[in-house]
């Protein structure tokens, strides 16, 4: 047990070394703090400080242009992290381009002895086989409870449920995210995280109360010291509050939440003009552009900046230690309120 944390008595509460559940058996990790997989920003250092600080994150595969830049980060993380587990993040997108590769960079993980995979948009069924020979750990994520179910049948072995906050792709789903977790609790037998909108420990308690064994961040870690991002865009990251985000490409059923920049605004205008396919949007929409111009440059009105509001929670650019530790002093500050008010009845 570490010292007490905070000023205020009735608050105190002391950190313990773990916080046990289902998940963090699984992972084998000490607290429920998983940092979903960020395109172009969960790179080898953000999820190695992820992983130091006793939580879990996953490398983006896409992000990596070649197989060999892939290898690289891989081995660069178990450099990183002193040999501890980590894990990687395979998206099947909805727009197929990238799909291809996810089988190979798969093979890849599994050869630089990587064995927990975070699977995100499209089911994962093609490479279920894979996972299973190699008896990977794989947890899929997804937006609706019927597909958290659909993913226990076909044999992950948890799911991640995101709320319509999350930053990046939400999917159609316009639960939001203890909604979503509350129906998603009663048909899974499987462990669960919940997502989207978590960047406060007292929802972390909150979510843990609720049943769900981890709950998964990303807008909040993105201004951390440790983000391969310009300070420019970590300075507007932080800058930015809980309304300054929104939902675009809803139309086209592929719901984008971003940083409301002026790149966002001109997606907007021509998604209401009647815009409908992913091609209309040209490269006001291009990954690429959005790494090279907002990530690398620091022009950050420019490209798609996945985001959600829980970045209002992100008030510093901060080392991914620090983040953590308030995460869990907030927790532990809400759980003893709780568990005050229960003992006083
Ligand atoms: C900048 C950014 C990029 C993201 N890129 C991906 C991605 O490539 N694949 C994926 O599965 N999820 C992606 N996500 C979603 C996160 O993994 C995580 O599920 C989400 O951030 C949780 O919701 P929150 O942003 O409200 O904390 C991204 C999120 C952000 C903020």
């Amino acid at each position: 047990m570490n010292a007490r944390i905070s000023t205020n008595p009735e608050l105190d509460a002391p950190i313990p070394e773990r916080w046990p559940t289902r998940l963090t058996e699984l992972l084998g990790i000490r607290w429920p703090l998983l940092l979903g997989g960020m395109m172009w920003l969960s790179d080898a250092r953000l999820v190695a400080a992820m992983v130091r600080a006793g939580g879990m994150g996953f490398i983006t595969a896409r992000s990596l242009r070649t197989d060999e830049d892939f290898r690289q980060a891989l081995r660069e993380c178990r450099e990183l992290t002193g040999g501890q587990p980590f894990g990687v993040n395979l998206t099947l997108s909805r727009r197929a381009s990238g799909n291809d590769s996810m089988p190979a960079r798969l093979r890849i993980a599994l050869d630089e002895g990587v064995r927990l995979f975070e699977t995100a948009g499209l089911p994962p069924t093609e490479l279920m086989p894979i996972f299973r020979e190699a008896k990977a750990i794989v947890i899929h994520k997804c937006a609706h409870v019927r597909h958290a179910v659909s993913a226990q049948n076909m044999g992950v072995d948890a799911v991640t449920l995101v709320g319509m906050e999350e930053g990046g792709h939400p999917g159609s789903n316009q639960l939001p995210t203890f909604l979503n977790g509350a129906y998603a609790l009663d048909q899974l037998h499987i462990p669960l995280a919940l997502g989207g909108g978590i960047g406060h420990g007292r929802q972390i308690a909150a979510a843990l109360a609720l049943g769900a064994d981890a709950v998964v961040m990303g807008s909040v870690f993105t201004p951390a010291l440790e983000t391969p991002a310009h300070d420019a865009y970590k300075q507007r990251i932080v800058a930015t509050d809980a309304h300054g985000t929104r939902a675009v490409l809803g139309s086209l059923g592929d719901t984008w939440r971003v940083v409301d920049n002026e790149n966002a605004r001109k997606v907007a205008a021509l998604e209401a003009a009647g815009a409908r396919s992913h091609a209309e949007f040209g490269a006001l929409i291009s990954g690429e552009r959005t790494q090279a111009l907002a990530y690398q440059a620091g022009q950050h009105e420019e490209g798609m900046l996945s985001m959600g509001p829980a970045v209002g929670f992100a008030r510093a650019v901060e080392p991914v230690a620090d983040i953590v530790r308030r995460l869990q002093t907030e927790c532990m500050q809400a759980s003893s309120r709780f568990r005050a008010m229960l003992a006083s009845t």
